[in-house]
């Protein structure tokens, strides 16, 4: 089975995704965590380039689009597909839906387009379950901010954006309910954990069967 975790910067997924993969892996099940850009060797290499602001402020829209697919294309085949073809569960800190709301809602690229793309990309590998960690766009920036997070060039756009990054990914959850689970990430991380265990329990058994 392939999860994958979606949210805006400062949702908190990257502290939520280890406590659910030791979870599932105490019920019984062989879990593999992985993160995106990245995730691969080759993908590690592209995720420098794209999340470099310091360097890479020359940057064309396009570029950066084929740099996440050019990673997420090497994830899919070299491990989330295999992996999930012999019943691991694949814990994924974002997708394919992150290019949906980034580049789609939030930069303006045709949506259409970038699903095509998105569809080549990842040969049509989309994950079986989504979970979408929602926050305000005030609350993800400010979280950002006081934990001591670096702002990378990616970050440095205004609220604005992540606003529309933000209602990107409640029309995409609203449009394909079967897929999607909306937690709301306003809350403590023992609560967010909390709902994060109930959604998966209504998709996998508890603990793994055999
Ligand atoms: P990262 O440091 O992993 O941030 P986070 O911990 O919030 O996931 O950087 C990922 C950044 O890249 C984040 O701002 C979202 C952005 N991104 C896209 O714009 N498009 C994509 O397809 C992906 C995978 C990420």
């Amino acid at each position: 089975m392939f999860i994958s975790l979606e949210g805006p910067d400062g949702s908190g997924k990257s502290s939520q995704l280890p406590l659910l993969a030791d979870w599932l892996r105490a019920e019984g099940y062989e879990v593999y965590t992985t993160r995106e850009p990245g995730g691969t060797e080759i993908g590690n290499q592209i995720r420098e380039i794209v999340l470099n602001k310091l360097e890479n402020t020359a940057m064309h829209p396009r570029t950066e689009i084929l740099l996440f697919l050019s990673s997420r294309a090497q994830l899919v085949e070299e491990v989330i597909r295999p992996l999930r073809d012999k019943g691991t569960i694949i814990l994924c800190d974002r997708y394919a839906d992150s290019t949906m709301a980034y580049q789609g809602y939030g930069h303006g690229v045709d949506l259409t387009t970038l699903k095509n793309l998105l569809n080549f990309a990842t040969g049509n590998l989309y994950p079986d379950l989504t979970l979408l960690l929602d926050l305000d766009a005030k609350t993800g920036l400010d979280r950002r901010k006081t934990n001591g997070g670096k702002w990378d060039r990616l970050d440095a756009f205004n609220q604005a954006f992540h606003e529309r990054v933000r209602k990107g990914y409640l029309e995409m959850a609203a449009n394909e309910p079967s897929r999607w689970i909306t937690i709301n990430a306003n809350q403590s991380i023992n609560e967010v954990q909390l709902a994060l265990r109930q959604a998966i329990a209504t998709k996998l058994p508890i603990p793994a069967k055999g």
